[in-house]
Parts: C-alpha cells; structure tokens; sequence
C-alpha cells in the first residue's frame, strides 16, 4: 500500500517505489517527522514517542522534529507559520484534529487550541517517481481576521548533521551556475526580495551526505512559487538539519479574512541514494508529464527565430520580413519578433505600456508581416513586457497612479521603467484587455512574456494600511490570473517565460509557461555552465537555446557556429543570429543542423538526461537517451599538449542491446554493456571543438 495509517500510533507512511516518507503524532500532540529513505519493510518498529528535553533551555518542541512547526510556545526555531490574532495574540498552538486519506492524498488537520484557525498539511505521493507533492492550508472559520507574519510551505527535518547544499548563484547573464557547500552551524537563507523570483538563486534546496551524479543520497524539494521566496537550511545544536521552505516572510503579512483559506504554493520533494542524475531525471518526467501545460506538453518545440540581437529596436516590416525568410531558408517553423514594434518604442526609454502597433513600422498592422511568415510556413511569435511601464508612455500619462509607489516618494526606476500595481484590478483588467485584443486580432502563435526590472517601493495606494505587505505575493497571483486567463482564452497559443534572461525559472512558471528564455548570454562557453545548472531541477524542453552571433555581444568571443549549435541543440533550439551578416557557407552549414536538430530533437526534449562531465571541469559531455535512441553532445575548451583523446563512458543503456555509435560518420557497434563500461573515445582538436554522436538500438 503505497499510503498506510497506523490507528493506534497515529503514524502515517507514503511509500513510493523506491523510498518512503513516515511521521507520526508524538506523546506531546506533534506531528513529529520520523524517517526519509529507502522503502522499509519495518513499519511496524516505527514510534513516534516522545522527544525529552535537554535543559530548560533546550525545550522538547525546540528539539522535535515537527513536519511543520508554528511560532508558539517554547520554540525558537525558524518556524513555518507565524500568526497575530485579531486581540493581539502572537502564539500559535497546534493541536491535531484528524486527518483524511483520498487515494494518493494525506491531509493532517491541525487547529489553534483556542481560536478558530486551522492549518492543513497536504502530502500528495507521486508513486512512480518517489516524489511528494507538500503545501499547507490556512482557513480563518472565525469573524475576526488574522494576520500571517509568516508562512512556508513546507519543513523537511534531518538526522544527517553534515549536509550539503546545492544551489545556483549568479545575476543577469550569469545565471543557473551551480554551487555545492557544506553546511555549518546555524542558518543559511537563500532567498529573493525583489518581487520576481530573480537570477540569484532558485527557489529549491537539494541536500547530500557526499553524493556524486550516479551514487550517494540526495534529498531535493523545488518550490512552485515565482515571486519572493525563501529557504532556510539550520544546523541545529542537535546534530540535525531543518530546511523551510515558502514564500518570503520578509516585508510580508497576509489578513486572512473571516471564512478565507490561505493555500501555499506546492513543494514537490523526493530522495534518491542514486545520486544528482537520478533527482533530476525524476524531476524532468515530473515535469514533462503532470508539470508543464497540459495542452502544449506532448507537443514538439519548433525551431524558433528571434529578431532581437539582429534589429534591437530598429523594427520595421520589410526588415523583418527579410529576416523571416531567411529563417525559413534554414528550416525555422516560428518567427518571433521581440521589442520595438509597439508605441514609440525606439529604445528602452519610452513605448511600454502601450500596446498598440506603430504605424510607422507597420503601416497596415502586423498583418503584412504575419501573413508573409505563415505564407514561410512559419507560425508568428510577440514579445510583450506586461507588467512594466515607461514614465514616457501615453498609459502613464493617463493613469500615472497604476503603478507602485510609497506617498511622498519618487519611485526609482530601472531600465526607464517602473512596476504597474498589479494588486490594483482595473491594471489586471487592462492588461487582460490588450492581451486579448492582441491575440484575437492577429494570428499568434507564440508570445514571450518579459519582465526586466524587480519592484521597488512597494506600496498599493488602492488596498488597505494593513494589507500593504501582501503586495508581493498578491502581484504573484496577478500575474498567474493574468497567464491563465489568456491560456484559457488561447489555448493554441504558447508562452515563453522571461526576465531579462533567466529571472522567472521556478515551477510556478513551468506550470503555467511551456518555454523559458534561460539567459541573455548566448556566448556557448557560457552557456554550457548555464545550461548545465538548469538541467538539475528543469527539463530541456522548456529550455530555449539560440545560436547567435560571434563576436558575441557580452564577451567579444568567437566560437565556431558547430560549437553554437551543438550547444543549443541541447535544449529548444532557436537562432538569434543577424542573419543579413551570415554568409552563404554559414547558411548552409545552419540548414544542415536545423535537419539534425528535427532528427533528434525528441531524444532531447523527451528523453532522460545524464550529465557525464563538466564544463567546469574542461569538457562537457552530456548524454540524451529516450528508449533506444541516444545522442551525445561533448565539448571542449581548446586542445593543449598534441593528440588529446576523450575516452567517454556512456550511461542509460540497455547493457545486454547492441548500440551502433555513428562516429565522425563512421558507425561503430557495441553492446549497451561495452559503452557503459569501456566507452567511446572521441578526437576533438583544436579550440572550441565539439561532437553530437548519435547511439542507436539494433532492432
Ligand atoms: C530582455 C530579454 O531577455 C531579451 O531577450 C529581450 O527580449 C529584451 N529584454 C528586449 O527588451
């Protein structure tokens, strides 16, 4: 049974196939977190007992390892929950009520020993994958209102006392690269204030005891919030470890109404001993098949073109159309037309907000451009910046309060923008009524939905005093109303999520978002650490990945387009290239690898990934296997020292099939076993050299 109550010891065990997740209600009332691992067959020998203090300093509720502790009593503990209650109460005493079982769902029913105030903790066990989908509701059954200070979706507790932690760390053009730490006593906080989720860090944690891609325990649990998050890792005194993990408690508050309920966003978490590669894979069929949208999901990303490194701001229609059958000269199936071609959108300084064509760019509407990119065979993409608003924009200057701001303040722009007040309805409704007039007007197929500065003075003169600090998670919620609304509307249509490069890549997004634009760095010897940070939580699909032009634009580098494109073959391969400045020898060679790209491209985008080796160790290669097709991709940074040989082990194989590994064009077969185990060897002179060899099953 993959969900098992115990009446008498009120103990709850999710047993997926693989591991299992046990907690009990301990003699003091708590629900007291008891075990995560491999699957036991000794649930019986499981207790949750009482947990002793050490002193009277060392409380037993500061000591227990609750699923979910509140801020009450003697605990001085990051908490997941913190209250005020409407006569002044600051103390938040649990008590358990029940609990409900509904196929893969668990609910544990907690309730304030006094005030009408429950707290609902939700697991919902995702069986194959051995991953537990956590959140917590908050229902006010009281007439007066109570204030959340705090509250976290989740607490993991564990008995290991030396953990480390794997995060991302970066800003823009710079994001997803990976870090791995120990931890040390007390907190570490990894966290965004800026109101987007941000190119710092990801909103997850992935914790080890010493694990490598294949090998060791790693526990993991990504959060499904885009917006101000925060977890918390604790070394405690005890030789333990907590991690809580929600939205951000800082400059936050929530009045919970009379009969309103508070869910937090999900945390979806599991636990391997197989390593980094297996918490990954995991997560990518997660998303590949319950995550990301329903109605785009099964659907092949098309090579996409995107104009924006080739015109900036300079839109024009015939431009445009020149560059769109270029593209489809090389195979491209959408055209996307990035910034500039609403308002007076010449530069960054003016035009956001106003969402309707120029007509000096495009003196008949988009029409003309839309139908010579259908007539191309190409589906037509936009790019829109919806939340944002130029001080030199006609929207400003009709409704210059729709936006954030503080009394007596000068709001600071960035980027010559400011934030519009999404917690304020009529800006909801008139960004709705743009997107709907935008998308029923014209056929579009795709938009890249952009945000490129984070919120400052976060003030929504149109809500309460003492609503002010729910403004940053109420902008999140506007901003998902707003995406599902047009999803609903335009069910055909798929969105790409931006922010300025890789500021919105969370499972928020991936929820509601079929693509992300990964970063604005496109140098691939960047690209590479960048693209290989993203590969541990998200999948390659929703990966967009251009191949653009050389010199790059941020580090001056020039990298053979072979390299640019095995690079972004990776994931969704678009090209971002000036295409007028291509030759004609470059065209061909991009002809050839769009056809590659459209061979293999379900292996990448459906298939499972494993990361062999490192960019930041000198080379990459990384490896797609879906059934009994693979592709390998390697990489290097330059040949030193004469013939430099590659002996690559490969992973994912049926040991006991024969595999033929199509080498430099030269088909060389081996059994799965012998690939795994003696590996291919590769040549790869020169500077910037790269390889895409294809393994495919004898049938
Ligand atoms: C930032 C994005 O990351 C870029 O791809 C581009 O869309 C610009 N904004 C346009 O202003």
């Amino acid at each position: 049974m993959p969900i098992t109550y115990h009446e008498q010891k009120k103990l709850f065990s999710l047993a997926g196939e693989n591991t299992e997740y046990i907690f009990a209600l301990d003699y003091a009332g708590l629900i007291k977190h008891l075990y995560w691992g491999d699957k036991t067959s000794c649930l019986d020998d499981f207790d949750a007992g009482f947990t002793f203090e050490i002193s009277s300093n060392d409380p037993s509720t500061e000591l227990t390892p609750e699923e979910y502790s509140p801020w009450g009593g003697l605990r001085y503990k990051e908490p997941c929950i913190k209250t005020a209650f409407a006569d002044g109460t600051r103390d938040l005493a649990l008590v358990y009520k029940g609990h409900e079982i509904s196929g893969a769902v668990v609910k544990i029913n907690l309730a304030d020993a006094h005030y009408p105030l429950s707290v609902t903790l939700c697991y919902r066990l995702i069986e194959d994958l051995d991953i537990i989908e956590r959140w917590a509701e908050i229902a006010n059954g009281g007439q007066e209102p109570v204030t959340l200070q705090s509250v976290a979706s989740a607490e993991f507790n564990f008995k290991e006392e030396d953990l480390w932690q794997s995060n991302v760390f970066g800003h823009w053009i710079s994001e997803q690269k990976m870090f791995r730490e120990r931890l040390t006593p007390g907190k570490k906080v990894l966290e965004s204030r800026r109101g987007g989720t941000g190119h710092n860090h990801s909103p997850y944690f992935i914790l080890d005891n010493g694990a490598d891609e294949d090998h060791g325990r790693v526990y993991f649990g990504v959060l499904a919030h885009t917006g101000n998050f925060k977890v918390t890792f604790e070394k405690t005194q005890y030789r333990t470890t907590r991690v809580v993990i929600g939205i951000n408690d800082f400059d936050f508050s929530w009045q919970l109404k009379k009969k309103e309920t508070f869910r937090t966003p999900s945390v979806f978490c599991g636990c391997t001993d197989k390593g980094f590669g297996d918490m990954s894979r995991r997560l990518s069929i997660l998303a590949l098949t319950s995550i990301m949208p329903e109605n785009h999901r099964g659907a092949v990303r098309p090579v996409l073109y995107n104009s924006w490194e080739a015109t900036l701001f300079n839109v024009t229609c015939q431009g445009q159309m020149e560059l769109a059958e270029k593209a489809a000269g090389l195979g491209v199936e959408l055209f996307v037309i990035d910034d500039g071609w609403f308002g007076q959108r010449h530069s960054d300084k003016a035009g956001l907000g106003d969402w309707y064509v120029n007509r000096e760019k495009f003196p008949d509407g988009l029409k003309t451009l839309i139908e010579k990119v259908n007539g191309l065979a190409m589906d037509f993409g936009i790019w829109v910046e919806l939340e944002m608003v130029n001080p030199d924009s006609d929207l400003y200057r009709k409704h210059p309060d729709w936006i954030y701001n503080f009394n007596n303040r000068t709001p600071s722009t960035s980027r010559n923008q400011l934030a519009l007040n999404l917690c304020n309805p009529e800006v909801v409704a008139y960004l709705k009524g743009v997107m709907v007039s935008l998308l029923s007007d014209n056929n579009i197929a795709y938009v890249k939905w952009d945000v490129n500065r984070p919120i400052s003075e976060p003030g929504a003169l149109n809500l309460p005093i003492d609503d002010q600090e729910s403004i940053w998670y109420r902008h999140t919620l506007a901003f998902y109303d707003i995406i599902e609304t047009l999803r609903a509307q335009f069910p055909h249509v798929a969105f790409e999520a931006c922010a300025s490069g890789g500021g919105r890549i969370d499972y928020g997004c991936l929820m509601r978002f079929d693509q992300f634009w990964t970063s604005d760095n496109t140098d691939a010897l960047d690209r590479l650490a960048i693209q290989e940070g993203y590969s541990y939580m998200f999948p390659a699909k929703a990966m967009r990945a251009w191949v653009t032009d050389c010199p790059n634009f941020i580090d001056k580098r020039s990298i053979p387009l072979r390299y640019r494109f095995h690079c972004a073959m990776m994931g969704s391969l678009g090209i971002g290239g000036n295409l007028n400045k291509w030759t004609g020898a470059e065209m061909e060679e991009a002809k050839a690898f769009v056809a590659q790209y459209k061979e293999i491209r379900n292996v990448v985008q459906e298939g499972l990934i494993y990361r062999i080796s490192s960019i930041r160790e000198g080379h990459a290669a990384v490896q797609y296997v879906l059934g009994g097709e693979s592709v390998l991709f390697v990489f290097t940074r330059g040949e030193q020292f004469g013939r430099e040989l590659f002996t690559i082990t490969l992973k994912g194989l049926d040991p006991a099939r024969r595999y033929t590994a199509l080498i430099d064009g030269f088909p060389v077969e081996k059994s799965g076993d012998y690939f795994m185990k003696a590996g291919i060897t590769l040549h790869l002179p020169g500077d910037y050299a790269s390889k895409l060899v294809r393994i495919t099953a004898k049938t």
